[in-house]
C-alpha cells in the first residue's frame, strides 16, 4: 500500500509511519505553543500515546517554549486515581511529562478523587478561570476505538443527542463506568485536533468511518470540525482506505 494524503469528510487523512506520526505530533504541538491563545494541548489514552510518551522522553523533542510554558491535560480520563495504569494523565505524566521535567503549575489533571459529576464541574471551573470558557484546547489530540468511539463518546452515547455547553463533562458509560470527557461543543472549540489511528485491527472500521454512512460512529462527530482536523494513520490502519 502506498503512503499518502487524502481527503475525506472528517477531515485530511495522512498515511505515515509511526515514526513520522510521533515527529508530526511534535509539530503539532509546536505550532499550537507557538501561535494558539492558551497553548493547551489536550493528550488522550490508548496503546499509540503511551508508545508515543516513550518515545517523546528518550528522544527530548520539544523546544524550551514548550517545555517551560505548554499546559497538559488530557481530553478524557476514567474514573481511577492518577497512579492507575488507566489513568490517562497519568500515563501521560509518567511516560513523558515528568521524564520532561514539565512543571507542576502546567499539569492539570482531573479530580478523580471527586464524583464524577463534581470531577467534571471543577474541570470546567478550573479550565474557564484559566483559558476562558469560550474555547478548548489549542490541540487535542484523539485516538479512535474499535467501535468507532472518540475520547469517551461511544456508540449509543447520551453526549450525541442532547448539545452540552460546557467544555467537558462526566458520562457512564454501559459496562466501563463513568468517564469524564471533552464535549462535542468542547472539542468545537479546539483550535486543532489530531486524531491518531494505529494497527491493523482499526483497518475496517477506519474504513467505514471514513467511506461508509455519516451519523454511524461516534468518530464521526469529527465531521462538523473537518477542516481543522487531521487525521495521522499508519498504513496497517488505511489498509483498506485506498
Ligand atoms: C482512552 C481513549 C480512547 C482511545 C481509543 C484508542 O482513554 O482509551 O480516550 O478514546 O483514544 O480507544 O485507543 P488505542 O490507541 O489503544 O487504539
Amino acid at each position: 500500500m502506498k503512503k499518502g494524503t487524502i481527503q475525506t469528510p472528517y477531515g485530511q487523512v495522512q498515511v505515515l509511519t509511526e515514526g513520522e506520526i510521533f515527529a508530526r505530533t511534535v509539530e503539532h504541538i509546536e505550532a499550537a505553543v507557538r501561535d494558539g491563545f492558551s497553548r493547551t494541548i489536550g493528550l488522550t489514552g490508548g496503546s499509540t500515546p503511551k508508545r508515543f510518551y516513550q518515545w517523546a522522553a528518550e528522544n527530548r523533542p520539544f523546544s524550551d517554549r514548550v517545555i517551560s510554558s505548554a499546559a497538559w491535560l488530557t481530553s478524557d480520563e476514567r474514573m481511577v486515581p492518577e497512579s492507575s495504569p488507566e489513568s490517562n494523565f497519568g500515563e501521560a505524566d509518567r511516560g513523558m511529562l515528568t521524564p520532561l521535567a514539565i512543571p507542576m503549575s502546567l499539569k492539570y489533571p482531573w479530580a478523580t478523587s471527586l464524583d464524577p459529576h463534581s470531577a467534571a464541574s471543577a474541570y470546567n471551573m478550573r479550565w474557564n478561570e484559566k483559558f476562558g470558557a469560550h474555547r478548548c484546547f489549542d490541540l487535542c489530540l484523539l485516538g479512535m476505538g474499535d467501535d468507532g468511539h472518540t475520547a469517551s463518546i461511544f456508540p449509543g452515547s447520551p453526549l450525541l443527542g442532547v448539545e452540552f455547553p460546557d467544555n467537558f463533562t462526566c458520562v457512564e458509560v454501559p459496562e466501563k463506568g463513568w468517564r469524564l470527557t471533552v464535549t462535542r461543543a468542547g472539542l468545537a472549540r479546539c483550535g486543532q485536533i489530531l486524531i491518531t489511528v494505529t494497527g491493523a485491527k482499526k483497518a475496517g472500521v477506519l474504513r467505514e468511518v471514513l467511506r461508509g454512512p455519516q451519523g454511524r460512529y461516534p468518530v464521526q462527530i469529527l465531521e462538523s470540525r473537518a477542516e481543522r482536523t487531521l487525521w495521522l494513520v499508519d498504513e496497517a490502519a488505511a489498509a483498506e482506505l485506498f
